[in-house]
């Protein structure tokens, strides 16, 4: 059934913001996405009524807020396909998530001769934290090239994972919005005996997801991207991983028992939840996936495929080649993120006239300078999708890009 998008947008209070005297138009999700009240009153009431540290207090409301953090834990695993909710750790954004991994499994598992499969299209996420790891322990790093038509080159993949312990690419990629084959790549890292991580931040808030059918061993994403708040994300891994890996960061919560010598761990996944966790944040995660189950995923990736496959027509209809979109056209194995270049204006300097407009959206090198090097530019614009999006922001979009055009052919 078709999404009632006015409902929606009603739904989520920033979308009646005006800028500069312009109904706003935001057009930046996979940047984050905006908060809808189901979200915002179940933080506010967890505040106003039973606000108290978890797992350490035994009175009332210290009691109720364990509880609804640990359902909230539970509903983001099932709402995954995990068969476990120990599955599931709560860290602060899938940039943690990846770092757990890094500094837990990979340097307990890892060192020089080891080699990591990673592609042009990661986030700096995805990069960086192994870019890191290799230099310090000699690790090396292979990288699966891309296609013209902005996929990933799959041709060498046998050789590319020959010998290689660990492959990390993401399910969607945050500039060109290409929706990469997890299945098929998880199953060759496995063939290869490496193990798979996904980063599936881009992917988990727009597309149904089943962790156990990807058959991943890792796989993170954060809350702000789908409809939660800020602060809080997710590492799922397997079970018996995280048993064997060590802890990431030490303190409270994530101890049995400490002596003056040593200390023991706690079990998964409080092992690796050191601190007050973001209390109310993981209440808000959980509401934010009661909110996602309410709409249905599968209603949401059928409404944003009709979106983007509007916007892209729209696009060339108005531009042809004088945009440049850079991203597969195959609506089947792309998702709602369209990023976009004008010859010879800059990327910064389209979203400023855009802004004025009221049309939010982001313009950079997305975190992926890696790919913007392959790309071979130094930035593009990105509109990207959500729920709440509808033809009518696109074509406010369409509007800002004919007067961007104009302003800068003066
Ligand atoms: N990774 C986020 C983006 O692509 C912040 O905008």
């Amino acid at each position: 059934m078709a999404l009632d998008v006015a409902r929606l947008k009603a739904e989520f209070p920033l979308l009646e913001r005006e800028i500069n005297g312009n109904p706003i138009v935001y057009l930046d999700s996979a940047s984050t996405s905006q908060k809808p009240f189901a979200v915002l009153d179940a933080m506010d009431h967890a505040y106003r009524h039973h606000y108290a540290n978890v797992h350490r207090g035994v009175y009332e409301i210290a009691e109720l807020a364990t509880a609804e953090f640990e359902k909230a834990r539970r509903k983001v695993a099932t709402f995954i396909g995990a068969s476990d909710w120990r599955e599931l750790v709560f860290v602060r954004n899938a940039t943690e998530a990846i770092n757990l991994v890094a500094y837990t499994w990979a340097r307990a598992n890892l060192g020089a001769g080891d080699a990591i499969v990673l592609t042009h299209m990661e986030h700096h996420a995805n990069v960086v934290p192994w870019q890191m790891l290799a230099n310090e322990r000699g690790v090396e790093l292979r990288w699966i090239p891309m296609t013209p038509e902005f996929t990933l080159d799959l041709s060498d993949l046998d050789t590319l994972l020959d010998g290689a312990k660990l492959l990390c690419v993401s399910a969607m990629s945050n500039v060109l919005g290409t929706i990469n084959p997890v299945r098929e790549l998880v199953a060759a890292a496995h063939a290869h005996g490496a193990l798979a991580l996904i980063d599936a931040c881009q992917y988990i808030p727009h597309i149904a997801t089943n962790v156990a059918e990807w058959d991943a061993d890792f796989v993170a994403f954060s809350a702000h991207k789908l409809c939660g708040p800020s602060g809080i994300g997710a590492l799922w891994a397997r079970l018996e991983l995280l048993e064997a890996m060590p802890p990431f960061l030490g303190g409270g919560e994530m101890i049995r028992d400490v002596r003056l010598d040593y200390f023991t761990t706690n079990d998964v996944p409080w092992k690796f939840e050191a601190g007050t966790p973001a209390i109310v944040e993981a209440i808000g995660f959980g509401a934010a996936i009661d909110y996602l189950e309410s709409i249905g995923m599968a209603e949401i990736r059928d409404h944003e495929i009709k979106l983007t496959e509007y916007a892209l027509d729209a696009l060339d209809n108005e531009f042809g080649d004088r945009l440049k979109i850079y991203g597969p056209a195959d609506i089947a194995i792309r998702g709602g993120a369209i990023s976009f270049l004008f010859d010879g204006i800059h990327a910064h300097d389209v979203t400023q006239v855009l802004d004025q407009d009221g049309v939010c959206v982001r313009a950079g090198h997305h975190c992926a300078k890696p790919l913007m090097r392959q790309l071979g530019v130094p930035a593009t614009s990105r509109a990207s999708f959500y729920m709440y999006n509808d033809e009518h922001d696109v074509d406010c979009l369409v509007k800002a890009l004919i007067r961007a055009e104009q302003f800068f052919a003066l």
